[in-house]
């Protein structure tokens, strides 16, 4: 594997994101601030005025014996502090509240998983194959329900595009801390989802337009995602299917995120094949993926179940290395950032035949 290139994040703030794993490292603390969220407990203290059990008892509607359990289990896990008889939120569990958006789906995204683990792992190790048929996980990230709009179709691809929209929020800023956007025009986001991404390229260059393709009900949530943003304007969805249909041209970036790792080797080829071709001459491609499973002394904790359930798709970055040699660009790089596991950049740029 590479080096790490983490001497490239200049903005020490980029990585703080990662404080939210401090608070699902289990599964007991995990279930216990999910309940917190879900019983109003963390809004009761959210101001910074502590409050007793009896006092947050009335205000939640909940029964003191339940409520002063999950109290405990909140102290335990560092969400909660009892000074005298009063509850406060610890200064470390404020701070990861800056990113209650992404502490929710992390914590959603594990509990999904861990039934999986429990119920499948065995399968997962055995015959990864039927894992995917059996697994819930697989049933919620069903690009099929994406095809066609209905209001069921709507309300299930927003389910798993909430989640994936969290993590690219942040993981997006890191990719262009390291691989700067600000000279590229025109970005296409092959499975781009919400627009999330492409939505942070443009935050990061306002001279910037994006494209993202993706399935027809993923690009109407996206739509709505990105109503409200000052950007939205720049950024245009094309609903499409990247097996079947050509990539529009006239970009100089074309970016895959967190796509390419789904589809077996022929179809990344395919993909990838496509893109060198639309790209413009002078053009870049990025692959932005997490790469091969590490598990290090300390073993794994709750929060990487859901990632763990896809181990068996993360590749190392030498087949798109190989792809963007093969579709003709030159300057391939591979850069690695080490996130909650390990992630990389490749990129390669089109020759420009006048120059
Ligand atoms: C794992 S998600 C990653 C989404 C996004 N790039 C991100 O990192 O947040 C894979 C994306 O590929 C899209 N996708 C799946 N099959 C596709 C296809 N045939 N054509 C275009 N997009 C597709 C999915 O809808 C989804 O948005």
């Amino acid at each position: 594997m590479g080096h790490f290139d983490m001497d490239k994040l200049k903005d020490g703030t980029l990585l703080d994101y990662l404080c939210v794993d401090v608070f699902i490292k289990d599964m007991v603390a995990a279930r216990a601030l999910t309940s917190a969220f879900e019983l109003a407990v963390i809004d009761a203290l959210v101001s910074g005025t502590p409050a007793t059990c009896d006092a947050l008892a009335q205000e939640i509607r909940a029964p003191q014996g339940g409520l002063k359990l999950l109290l405990r289990l909140l102290e335990n896990a560092g969400v909660l502090e009892k000074i005298g008889e009063q509850f406060r939120l610890t200064a470390r569990f404020s701070a990861a509240l800056r990113y209650r958006d992404l502490l929710l789906a992390k914590l959603d995204f594990a509990h999904i998983a861990a039934h999986d683990f429990i119920n499948l792992f065995s399968v997962l190790i055995a015959d990864p194959v039927e894992f995917m048929k059996r697994a819930g996980m697989f049933r919620l990230f069903n690009y099929g329900n994406a095809l066609v709009s209905t209001p069921e179709s709507h309300n299930l691809t927003a389910r798993w595009v909430r989640i994936t929209t969290m993590l690219t929020r942040y993981e997006a800023q890191v990719c262009f801390a390291l691989h700067p956007v600000g000279a590229y025009r025109r970005m296409l986001d092959v499975g781009g989802n919400s627009g999330e991404f492409a939505l942070q390229a443009c935050r990061a260059n306002p001279d910037l337009a994006a494209t993202v393709f993706d399935l027809p009900v993923v690009c109407d949530v996206g739509s709505n995602h990105l109503r409200h943003e000052p950007e939205a304007g720049r950024i245009h969805f094309i609903k499409g299917n990247a097996r079947m249909d050509a990539l529009p041209g006239g970009n100089d970036l074309i970016t895959f995120k967190s796509m390419l790792h789904d589809w077996p080797d022929e179809e990344a080829r395919g993909f990838l094949r496509k893109a060198c071709q639309a790209l413009e001459p002078g053009g870049t491609l990025l692959i932005f993926e997490r790469g091969p499973f590490e598990i290090g002394e300390a073993g794994l904790p709750y929060s990487i179940i859901p990632f763990l359930l896809f181990a068996h798709t993360f590749r190392s970055p030498d087949l798109y290395v190989e792809c963007l040699a093969e579709g003709g660009l030159s300057d391939i790089s591979v850069m690695w950032v080490d996130l909650e596991m390990p992630f990389f950049i490749v990129t390669g740029t089109k020759g420009d035949p006048k120059g």
